[in-house]
């Protein structure tokens, strides 16, 4: 639910589903799409070529991400992967107060790739879950503006046919107990008729996240079963229709909201879904297979729900693609373990995204560190060694040490080889940060424990960020150069 207070990104990849189907001798295109969320808060970062090709090698069409990178749009240029970038809650106020801001955003972020043999860029993400109730509404005033001020420019730039503004919502927006009460809440009601009239009127998907496991975590009376898909014993009884899962229920509510607006056929997208598979009871990898599998299986059916029979949802953003250990754990240590894949493109769990392909492929020729690790000398007396293990897990991730966590249960020794080695990884293996006053030693021999995993870092090619102002120039021509460049090739 809040993962939106914390993260400026995460990444959704997107898979699609093409099924052709026969309409009286003309042949029609029927997507019902899965995708991907692709975020980027990560101490272990594959380079933006190899994600890219992770989502080639799975077939999977879309992508969505919290920023507009250039690393990673660089990357996606020539693939023809759909693409949603994104507009970070922190740039609204500026886009919303200037249209040489927001002129300068679309020119910088959009209109740069939209080029022959460049990104595919389709959707702009504005703002990420700006309405979200515990944001007590500082954001929420800079949207339309900032929509309005998009628009003009991409309007400007000849792209506005092309290219669709969107705001992903938190379902915090609209509230009820029953699916058909649905209605956003009472002090959102004239921004979201502003919104869905705008997006209506510019043929724009409305976005909302739904996440069952946020609902069974944070609620210990939720039936387990209803957040699933496999049937249920607590089914909800909605007048003549009744709900078997937790995610139909949830998409009615705003199907009713919209419909209380006026705009009950209004497209709907879901910009994250997924489910954590560490940090918490209920986050495991079977939990998140069945959950994932089900969902795919339930959208790709084309049953739609209730009040939307046999309309799915028109794209599914799974979030996410992969972990991202160095995002804010304040929802819960769960938070760094949504991907489907682990940090370095290795599948979690067979999963099928109904693309034609079989089940998740591994990332190709990802480059590791070598076999290595640092774990407490057996030969030391630790009693000294809280503080190296508070500073090592606050800058790299132990999250898994946690109650309910995969490594929960290695034992105190087993507990600081751990924050040693997550800690050692992060900083790329230098010999020095397994020194912990004398305490580290580096071992060859993998101390991985059944479920418990300690891993080898990526050593993967990341173009690092110039922070300073005086490197901004330098960098600026730099990108430019290769862009130049890039177009040249390709128009080769
Ligand atoms: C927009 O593009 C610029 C120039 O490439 C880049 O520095 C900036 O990070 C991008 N903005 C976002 C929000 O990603
Ligand atoms: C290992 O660390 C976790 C997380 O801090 C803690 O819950 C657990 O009690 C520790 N185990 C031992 C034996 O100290």
């Amino acid at each position: 639910m809040c993962r939106c207070i914390i993260t400026t990104t995460a990444t959704a990849v997107t898979a699609v589903l093409m099924s052709v189907v026969v309409f009286g001798g003309s042949v029609q295109v029927v997507e019902s799409a899965i995708g991907v969320n692709w975020g980027t808060v990560s101490n272990h970062r594959l380079s933006p070529s190899t994600v890219v090709g992770l989502l080639k090698v799975n077939k999977i069409q879309k992508v969505k991400l919290f920023d507009a990178d250039p690393d990673c749009l660089r990357a996606l240029m020539g693939t023809g992967i759909e693409v949603m970038v994104g507009v970070s809650n922190d740039l609204l106020a500026a886009l919303s107060s200037s249209t040489a801001a927001s002129d300068l955003w679309v020119a910088q972020n959009v209109s740069r790739y939209m080029v022959r043999g460049g990104a595919n860029i389709r959707f702009i993400a504005v703002g990420n879950e700006p309405f979200l109730a515990s944001y007590g509404g500082h954001i929420q005033s800079y949207v339309m503006p900032a929509i309005t001020n998009l628009q003009q420019s991409l309007a400007k730039a000849n792209l506005a046919g092309a290219v669709k503004l969107v705001v992903p919502c938190n379902a915090d927006a609209y509230e009820s107990s029953l699916p058909s009460q649905g209605a956003f809440r009472p002090e959102l009601s004239q921004i979201m008729t502003d919104l869905v009239t705008f997006l209506n009127s510019n043929g724009s998907p409305f976005i909302v996240n739904i996440y069952p496991f946020l609902s069974l975590y944070g609620n210990s009376d939720f039936p387990q079963d209803y957040a699933f898909f496999e049937g249920t014993t607590h089914s909800v009884t909605d007048g003549p229709n009744v709900y078997y899962n937790a995610f139909d229920g949830n998409y009615d509510t705003l199907v009713s909201a919209l419909n209380k607006l006026g705009f009950g056929q209004m497209p709907i997208v879901i910009g994250e879904v997924g489910w954590p598979t560490d940090g918490a009871i209920s986050a495991n990898v079977n939990a998140a297979r069945v959950f994932n599998q089900g969902l795919i299986k339930h959208v790709l059916s084309n049953k739609g729900t209730p009040l939307r029979p046999g309309q799915p949802p028109m794209d599914i953003y799974l979030f996410g693609l992969l972990d991202e250990e160095a995002k804010s754990v304040l929802p819960g240590s769960f938070e760094r373990h949504w991907g489907i894949f682990s940090f370095d493109g290795q599948a979690k769990y067979p999963l099928d995204l109904g693309l034609g392909n079989g089940f998740l492929r591994n990332a190709e020729d990802v480059n590791y560190l070598p076999s290595r690790w640092c774990v407490a000398d057996p030969f030391k007396d630790l009693s000294g060694v809280a503080e190296h293990v508070k500073l090592a897990c606050t800058v790299a991730d132990c999250t898994t040490l946690n109650y309910g966590g995969s490594c929960n249960g290695i034992g105190e020794r087993g507990n600081i080889s751990y924050a040693f080695n997550s800690y050692y990884q992060v900083q790329k293996q230098n010999s020095q940060s397994c020194e912990f006053d004398g305490l580290g030693m580096i071992t060859f021999v993998n101390p991985s424990m059944g479920q418990c995993k300690f891993l080898v870092g990526v050593a993967e090619k990341v173009v690092t960020r110039h922070n300073s102002q005086g490197s901004s120039l330098h960098r600026g021509s730099v990108i430019l150069w290769l862009s130049i460049f890039c177009w040249a090739v390709l128009e080769l």
